[in-house]
């Protein structure tokens, strides 16, 4: 049985439907209500709170560990939830991480996801570090002002990041959790090339047939409005990355690729997807 925390999220919903459309048991886990495929269990628990893990994670072989909201800045040690999946008899855990925990070291916002990573690796189970860019699906944060203004406000229109489409992540962990091979692993998920937010508008307009005109924020009005849906030092690091990307950053990897043996989606792909959303 797979344990997915994180199962109603942009990566988890896609995680749990392929390993359940692979014939896998599943078990999602979320604090709220979850809609999900037939045959998959679902949990209600914390990850703030290792011990309300412990019925999820019985019977369990393998762990897709997700950190999300307000555990990625604070929460119980990372290590006591490794013990409770230890002591479940799990021997398999991916983590979703983060790239920014290799190119932003000192980076505050990412602390938790690098104290994660080292008790990942310090389990005593096969651990594999996944490690995304910035995602496409952050483009949901204009979708209500698509809807209602057909206008996006942003900073840095200009600067170019191959954002990756959660689906890929999702096929990716699927394919981590259920093949061997990929213990001691991390691998750097991307998308197939870099797209700049005035290039991701315009696919948003493609989609949904309509024009979209974008506005550019400065830094300070943008980290205003950001600071109202996410903690201070996870604004602050997103808005290091999307300003001052570093080489590492902007570049492609063949990760995707390589795992699925197919090419990681373009974002043209994702907005065709989500157009519904932006419409
Ligand atoms: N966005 C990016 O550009 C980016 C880049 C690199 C890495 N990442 C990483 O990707 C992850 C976010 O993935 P996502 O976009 O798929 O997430 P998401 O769409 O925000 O979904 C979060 C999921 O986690 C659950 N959750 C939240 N807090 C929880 C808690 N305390 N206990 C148990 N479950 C909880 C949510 O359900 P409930 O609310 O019902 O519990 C939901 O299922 C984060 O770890 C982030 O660091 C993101």
């Amino acid at each position: 049985m797979i344990v997915v925390t994180g199962a109603t999220g942009n990566v988890g919903r896609r995680l749990v439907r392929a390993l359940a459309d692979g014939g896998e048991k599943v078990t999602a886990v979320s604090r709220g209500a979850a809609e999900l495929p037939d045959g998959v269990r679902h949990v209600r628990a914390d990850l703030g709170d290792a011990a309300s893990l412990k019925g999820a994670l019985d019977g369990a072989d393998a762990l897709f560990l997700l950190i999300a909201g307000e555990q990625l800045v604070s929460g119980e040690a990372p290590e006591r939830l490794l013990e409770v999946a230890e002591g479940a008899g799990v021997r398999r855990v991916v983590l979703l991480s983060s790239q920014a925990t290799v190119t932003r070291p000192g980076l505050v916002s990412h602390a938790r996801l690098r104290a994660f990573e080292d008790a990942v690796r310090s389990a005593n189970a096969e651990a594999t570090v996944l490690r995304p860019g910035g995602f496409a699906s952050n483009s949901f944060a204009w979708a209500e002002s698509v809807r209602t203004r057909r206008r996006v406000e942003a900073p840095f229109g200009g600067v170019a990041l191959p954002l990756v489409d959660p689906h890929d992540i999702a096929d990716v962990a699927a394919a981590v959790l259920r093949e061997d091979g990929h213990a001691g692993r991390a691998y750097t998920l991307t998308g197939p090339a870099a797209v700049t937010p005035r290039e991701q508008v315009a696919a948003i307009a493609a989609a949904i047939g309509e024009p979209v005109a974008f506005a550019e924020l400065t830094r300070a009005e943008a980290r205003e409005r950001m600071v109202a849906f996410m903690p201070a030092p996870v604004a602050d690091g997103t808005l290091a990355i999307i300003g001052e990307p570093t080489a590492e950053e902007r570049a492609v990897s063949p990760d995707v690729a390589r795992v699925l043996g197919r090419p990681a989606a373009p974002f043209a792909d994702w907005a065709a997807r989500n157009a519904a959303a932006f419409a």
